[in-house]
C-alpha cells in the first residue's frame, strides 16, 4: 500500500521512553510530569463523574468551560473574547490538526520554524500542501530575514511556538513586531500560535499573541490543559480563533472528534476558576533552578531556559558522537533518558544538544543529576 506519510515512523518520544523502561533509566525524555495531580482536581473530577455528564458534550465544548477560559484570557492578557471564540479540543494536537486541515489548501505553503515540535508537519502533508522548514537562529529565536524571504503569496500559515519546545526560549516584543509587519504585507497569511506552555515562564513574563493588536485577529491561539494542570493523559486543550476561521475549523473538528470528553470538561469548568495560574511559573522555576544547581558540577553546559519545562544541555565537552547516538548511550549506560535536538530539525542538523524535561519530582531530578554528574 502506498503510504500517505512515508517519512513518518515511531516518534522519538516513544522510542526514548521505551528505551528508558528497558534500561531502568530515569526518564527525562518525554514531556510529562511524574508527580501527582492536584487533589482538588481529582475530587472535583470524582464529584462531576458521579453526575449526569457522560453523554456527548456540545460540539464546541461545554459553555461554562468556554466562558471560564474567556475569563482567564481577560485576566491574563486583557483581551475580551466571547464563549463562541473558544473551541475545546482533544489536546493541542487536535487543535493544530483541525486548524491546518481547515485552512490550508493543496499546494499552499506553511512555514514551520526548526527545531519544531513534531505534530505540525504531518497535517500539512495530509492537506497536500508544502511545509517550509526554516531554522531558528542559533539562540533559538526567529530569524526574521530568513522567514521573510520564504513567505510568498502561496503561504497560508506560519506556525509559531512560544515558549518554545525544545529550547525553552521565549519571544521578545521585537519578534511580535516583525511578525506583525509580515502579516501586514501578506493579507492571506494567518498565524497558528502554539502557546501550550503560556503559563510556564520564569524571569521574563510570557507575551501572548492575545496581547498583540494586529496579530490576534489573524491568529489561531492554541493552549493545553495537559501542560497547565499536569494532566497530559487527559488530552484536553482549546483554541481561540476569530469567527471566520473558527467556522471553518469547526467543520473539521466535528468530523474529527465531534466533541471532547464530557467528564473532563465538566471537571475543568469547575476547577479552572478556582486556580491561580500565576503560580505555575514559580512552581516550575523552582524545579528548573534545582535541576540547574545539581548539574552545575557536571560537564554539561546548560543553555538558557526561560519557559516550558525543558532544559537544553550541550555535551560537547563529553563526547563528539551524534546527538542521537549520545542520547541512546546516555540512556543505556548512564541510566538517564533525554531527547536529542536534531530530531526536531528537517535537515537533521546536530549541534550536540540534548533536551531534559524537569517536570519531575525532586527525587527523580536529584538521582538523574547524580548520574549525569558521573560522566
Ligand atoms: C509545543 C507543543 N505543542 C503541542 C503539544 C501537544 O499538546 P497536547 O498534549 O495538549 O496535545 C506539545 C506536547 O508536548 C508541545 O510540546
Amino acid at each position: 500500500m502506498k503510504s500517505k506519510l512515508p517519512h513518518v515512523g515511531t516518534t522519538i518520544f516513544s522510542v526514548m521512553s521505551s528505551l528508558a523502561v528497558e534500561h531502568n533509566a530515569y526518564n527525562l525524555s518525554q514531556g510529562f510530569p511524574n508527580f501527582p495531580v492536584d487533589d482538588q482536581l481529582l475530587s472535583i473530577f470524582k464529584e462531576q463523574a458521579s453526575l449526569n455528564v457522560h453523554q456527548y458534550a456540545p460540539m464546541a465544548g461545554f459553555p461554562k468551560l468556554r466562558q471560564e477560559i474567556a475569563v482567564k484570557v481577560k485576566e491574563h492578557y486583557n483581551r475580551e473574547i466571547q464563549e463562541q471564540d473558544v473551541l475545546i479540543t482533544a489536546g493541542a494536537t487536535q487543535a493544530i490538526f483541525a486548524t491546518i486541515q481547515a485552512l490550508v489548501h493543496p499546494s499552499e505553503e506553511v512555514i514551520i520554524l526548526d527545531p519544531s515540535y513534531d505534530c505540525y508537519e504531518s497535517p500539512v502533508m495530509l492537506s497536500n500542501a508544502k511545509s517550509i522548514r526554516i531554522p531558528l537562529s542559533n539562540d533559538f529565536l526567529p530569524d526574521w530575514d530568513r522567514i521573510r524571504s520564504a513567505v510568498n503569496s502561496k503561504t497560508r500559515l506560519i506556525i509559531t511556538n512560544n515558549p518554545h519546545n525544545p529550547s525553552g526560549r521565549t519571544w521578545n516584543l521585537s519578534d511580535f513586531n516583525e511578525l506583525q509587519a509580515l502579516l501586514n504585507d501578506f493579507p492571506n497569511l494567518y498565524l497558528l500560535s502554539d502557546e501550550v506552555y503560556e503559563f510556564i515562564t520564569f524571569e521574563k513574563q510570557h507575551i501572548s499573541t492575545h496581547q498583540i493588536d494586529g496579530l490576534k485577529d489573524r491568529a489561531i491561539i492554541v493552549s493545553s490543559f495537559g501542560k497547565t494542570f499536569h494532566i497530559t493523559g487527559w488530552k484536553i486543550g482549546y483554541l481561540i480563533a476569530p469567527p471566520l476561521l473558527m467556522k471553518e475549523i469547526q467543520k473539521v473538528h466535528q468530523f474529527l472528534v465531534f466533541c471532547v470528553n464530557s467528564p473532563a470538561q465538566a471537571a475543568l469548568a469547575t476547577y479552572l476558576p478556582e486556580k491561580n495560574l500565576y503560580e505555575l511559573g514559580p512552581f516550575y522555576q523552582e524545579k528548573r533552578d534545582y535541576f540547574q544547581s545539581l548539574l552545575r558540577k557536571s560537564r554539561f553546559q546548560l543553555l538558557p531556559s526561560e519557559g516550558s519545562y525543558f532544559q537544553v544541555a550541550s555535551y560537547e565537552q563529553i563526547s563528539n558522537e551524534s546527538d542521537v547516538e549520545f542520547a541512546i548511550k546516555l540512556t543505556k549506560e548512564t541510566g538517564v533518558a533525554s531527547i536529542p535536538l536534531s530530531v526536531f530539525n528537517a535537515d537533521g542538523s546536530d549541534r550536540k544538544l540534548i533536551r531534559f524535561c524537569f517536570a519531575k519530582d525532586n527525587e527523580t531530578l536529584s538521582k538523574a543529576a547524580e548520574r549525569l554528574c558521573s560522566i
